[in-house]
């Protein structure tokens, strides 16, 4: 499968979705992004230094269960960095990757999914991943980090990227149960008290656990247990 590098464009995403009207599967690589996109609409500094990359697929899934997306992919990223790293990287629900430094919680990497389907019928997904490895991150970003700032030291970017894709190749094969599992055994967030804030309002709560669907499972304060599908998640204690 081919591999389209840049040295600046507006956002891989964008790249991926032009060339997917040319081409398969394939991994779009920059150098720098002017045009960076985050979850929720935010814009995603991509300075030099970083991993700023998307990876195009057409999986014989459903809508329903292109959830798992996000999910194999934080968990490929968690993973590749431990291995690279010797560092004890975690997950933050839903798709941050992260590290505990004096008890607080630093985002070393996002993942961004996005998808293309006709009615229930995926024709491709985008998982846009950024890391931040070399770059200086803005002090305007109180909650990032980047793997240079966490060790004083430089490091390989093409070792973790295809430390990436080899994680993938081995957990497209694998049940989604098994991929949430492994997902939760990583996962910061189970357990701890938590925030969620969404456009029609916030919930506080805990925790409880992630669904079959995706969803995460949180037991409101003298309420029952309620199935959140997508916000911010900032972790109280
Ligand atoms: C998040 O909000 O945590 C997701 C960040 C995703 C950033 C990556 S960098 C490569 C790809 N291109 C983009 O514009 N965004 C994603």
């Amino acid at each position: 499968n081919k591999v389209y590098y840049f040295r600046s464009v507006s956002s891989t995403m964008e790249v991926a979705k032009k060339l997917a009207e040319q081409e398969k599967n394939f991994l779009v690589i920059a150098e720098k992004q002017t045009a960076g996109r985050g979850r929720l609409g935010r814009p995603w500094i991509s300075n030099e230094g970083g991993i700023w990359m998307s990876l195009l697929i057409r999986p014989s899934i459903s809508l329903r269960e292109s959830f798992i997306l996000t999910y194999l992919a934080s968990l490929c990223v968690c993973k590749a960095l431990r291995q690279i790293t010797s560092l004890s990287f975690y997950l933050k629900w839903p798709n941050d990757i992260v590290f505990l430094t004096n008890d607080e919680i630093k985002k070393v990497a996002g993942i961004l999914l996005e998808l293309k389907a006709e009615v229930d019928k995926i024709d491709y997904a985008i998982i846009g991943i950024g890391i931040n490895v070399n770059n200086q991150i803005n002090s305007f970003e109180p909650t990032g980090i980047s793997l240079k700032e966490l060790t004083n030291r430089l490091w390989n970017r093409t070792d973790i990227i295809i430390e990436i894709m080899k994680n993938f190749y081995h957990y497209f094969q694998v049940k989604p149960e098994e991929i949430l599992n492994e997902w939760k055994q990583l996962c910061l967030t189970l357990g701890k008290k938590v925030k969620i804030i969404r456009p029609q309002g916030e919930l506080i709560g805990k925790a409880l656990d992630i669904a079959e669907d995706g969803a995460l499972w949180l037991e409101a304060e003298n309420q029952r247990a309620v199935k959140i599908y997508s916000g911010d998640c900032i972790h109280l204690r």
